[in-house]
């Protein structure tokens, strides 16, 4: 929510004070052992409990699914929301828990969009997906065309963090045209990732190219630096958008 505080000089100035304005996150690997996030489900209800101080109430879970190193499945993974929503449930916490993917692009994403096998996506049809932080895929066109020819509708996560388009902020102006939303990550807004990524979340609040705001929480240390992002400038810019958020 946003509330309003007297700054040094004796003028109004609007702060976060927590993210029940977003209410909803998109976008985390908090299902317990089946990627680089939480680990067991101890660590996953440290999580969730994280997220309620933070203010959501609902939390989709994202886990990687990525052919070279995590080989997950909608099996996989709504087994482990099941095993997590048991635990949830156990600890009388009161959080709201779905699960969807965050798909890399790679060939076997492309093959499954070619043999319209399942693929887990949230809300109204959304496909979260990612790719290499330092190469632009060459098949990156291509997958937009088979998902969206499929009737997905694509969600690049934390495009601030790719390099590739350091520079090219038209590409992702561009991308944005051909209906693939835009799903930064809101540690991006303290620089924790890196000074570009910060500079590029930035730029695309001021030109209201936001369409999802997301934790992408792995760990602890993640939860605990979205409490120095509430104090940031461009997160109260970034609540005044149409954000997705809280309509999933
Ligand atoms: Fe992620």
């Amino acid at each position: 929510m946003i509330k309003f505080i007297q700054n040094l000089f004796g003028k109004e100035e609007a702060q976060v004070d927590s993210l029940g304005t977003i209410g909803v996150d998109m976008h985390s690997h908090i299902l317990p052992g089946i990627d680089d996030g939480a680990a067991t489900v101890e660590q996953s209800l440290e999580l969730v409990r994280a997220m309620k101080e933070l203010g959501y109430r609902k939390l989709i879970m994202t886990p990687h699914i990525m052919s070279d190193f995590y080989r997950n499945t909608p099996e996989i993974i709504r087994g482990q929301l099941q095993v997590l929503q048991q635990a949830v449930q156990e600890e009388g916490l009161d959080m709201e828990l779905a699960c969807a993917a965050e798909h890399y692009l790679d060939e076997a994403l492309l093959q499954k969009l070619e043999d319209g096998e399942e693929l887990l996506t949230f809300g109204d049809n959304y496909l979260l997906f990612e790719t290499s932080f330092l190469n632009e895929p060459l098949n990156l066109r291509e997958a937009i065309f088979r998902m969206q020819s499929q009737g997905y509708k694509p969600v690049l996560a934390h495009p601030e963090r790719y390099t590739y388009f350091y520079g090219k902020f038209d590409d992702l102006v561009r991308l944005r045209e051909q209906g693939v939303l835009l799903q930064p990550n809101l540690n991006s807004l303290s620089g924790y990732y890196s000074p570009g990524a910060k500079m590029v979340v930035e730029k695309l609040i001021d030109a209201g190219l936001v369409d999802f705001l997301g934790s992408d929480a792995h760990s602890l240390k993640h939860t605990a630096n979205l409490q120095k992002v509430l104090c940031s400038k461009h997160l109260v810019k970034a609540l005044e958008l149409p954000l997705l958020n809280n309509q999933l």
